[in-house]
């Protein structure tokens, strides 16, 4: 539970502390494939609630500007993607992607306002299938956080695109609370009969370990065999702001998976689900996508959101629990989405009776406060005081004995062997 506000501190992004604190770190703006065609068509982008546009110039270079021109304020996602620049349709000034003025035909030859005239424009990284950005001050960019799917080859990466209509918290609380799986997601989960002959515990203990990141977690649990002798162990890493590294399926095969939760405003949020190879394998992002029924066009809208809301009561199937679905919703994010909207847009934290299965959500809980305070005393932040090896960085699950600490499962992990050097 929460005090009114703390609830607000933590949700609160528009204009707010918390993205503030948010825009001091690289964070995904779309896919890559959303703005592949060079002079195609620009996409409008939110993040923090600040309008953007994003385009590949015909020279092949990504783009971030300020979504309105600032001439009079026209969307620049209305405008012409040609030669090097987009140029507003409304009075015809062009910018390129460092936000210069190209051209300026309104104004007479020979007055300088061209040259004096800039728009703004954001740091871009295309990685891991996705192009991030940068929305804070020059001086304090932090360095790429280059996880190892980063720098995989885009076979080997498989991402799912959902929009939510709730604050950001709730999806990254969502991504850190190990015990719904084993309810929500029972007859979802590709690995659930190996995971359930590995343990059949409903109650897991959970502890917690602060990390210059933010922290990691276990959820322990009595396996079935030797459970005198040996723990079920599964670590999942919370990663300031907002990402979560679940923990690898046991089934080696199956793809690694990271969780984004990239908040739009202080109501709507960008997930981002990342499917990434163990092995070197390369990973199907259409049949995951449909995997998950997320096929942008058929579950998702041309926004890339759920066409199950509160309105349809997210296409839940009665008959189909009748029939053996433990929710009657198809695909485990359209589950978390559903429980996470069905909670209100911004959750009220003060009316919880949290026991101790969300240990994790608490942690994270003070890890953000203390975050917070630590960004409006001008001090480091969470991740970027100490260099951080994301690439090594793994949520990890594994039977280990007894007495042996969780904190060697996941822990800074091998590189991974599916990240050839070769393909960086
Ligand atoms: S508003 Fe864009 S050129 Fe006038
Ligand atoms: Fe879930």
């Amino acid at each position: 539970m929460l005090s009114r506000q703390e609830n607000d501190r933590l949700t609160q992004v528009v204009n707010a502390p918390m993205g503030q604190m948010m825009r001091r770190y690289w964070v995904p703006a779309c896919l890559g494939e959303e703005v592949a065609e060079r002079d195609g068509t620009p996409l409008r982008v939110r993040i923090f609630g600040q309008p953007l546009v994003v385009f590949r110039d015909s020279g092949g270079r990504l783009g971030i500007l300020d979504e309105h021109c600032p001439h009079r304020l026209a969307s620049l996602a209305l405008g012409r993607n040609e030669e090097g620049g987009i140029r507003c349709v409304y009075h015809g000034w062009k910018f390129d992607v460092e936000g210069r003025c190209m051209e300026m035909p309104t104004e007479p030859e020979g007055y300088n306002f061209r040259d004096r005239m800039r728009t703004r424009s954001y740091p871009v990284r295309e990685a891991g299938g996705l192009v991030w950005t940068y929305l804070g001050p020059p001086e304090t960019q932090p360095p790429f956080p280059d996880y190892d799917w980063t720098r995989m080859p885009k076979e080997q990466v498989a991402i799912i695109k959902v929009g939510e209509r709730v604050n950001y918290l709730q999806g990254v609380e969502g991504s850190i609370d190990s015990s719904h799986s084993w309810f929500l997601h029972r007859d979802t989960i590709w690995d659930w009969k190996k995971r359930s002959e590995v343990s059949s515990d409903l109650s897991p203990r959970i502890e917690a370990q602060d990390e210059p990141y933010g922290f990691r977690y276990a959820a322990i649990r009595k396996p079935n065999a030797n459970p005198d002798t040996e723990k079920y162990v599964r670590v999942t890493q919370f990663i300031a702001p907002f990402t979560a590294l679940i923990p690898r399926p046991l089934v080696r095969s199956e793809p690694a998976h990271a969780q984004i939760f990239v908040p739009l405003d202080d109501v709507r949020t960008m997930f981002y689900g990342v499917f990434f190879s163990q092995d070197g394998a390369p990973v199907d992002e259409a049949a995951q996508r449909a995997k998950h029924h997320v096929v942008p066009g058929v579950d998702l809208d041309a926004n890339w959101f759920r066409k199950g809301n509160t309105e349809n009561w997210f296409l839940q199937d009665r008959e189909l629990m009748k029939n053996g679905s433990y929710t009657g919703i198809k695909g485990f994010t359209n589950q978390d989405m559903a429980c996470q909207e069905s909670m209100g847009p911004v959750v009220d934290r003060t009316q919880e009776h949290l026991g101790t299965s969300d240990v994790a959500i608490i942690r994270m809980r003070r890890r953000m406060l203390e975050a917070l305070r630590r960004f409006e005393a001008g001090e480091p932040l969470l991740g970027q005081d100490t260099p951080i090896p994301y690439e090594r960085l793994r949520g990890d699950q594994q039977v280990i004995p007894i007495g042996e600490p969780w904190q060697s499962v996941g822990a800074y992990g091998e590189p991974n062997a599916a990240t050839a050097p070769a393909s960086r």
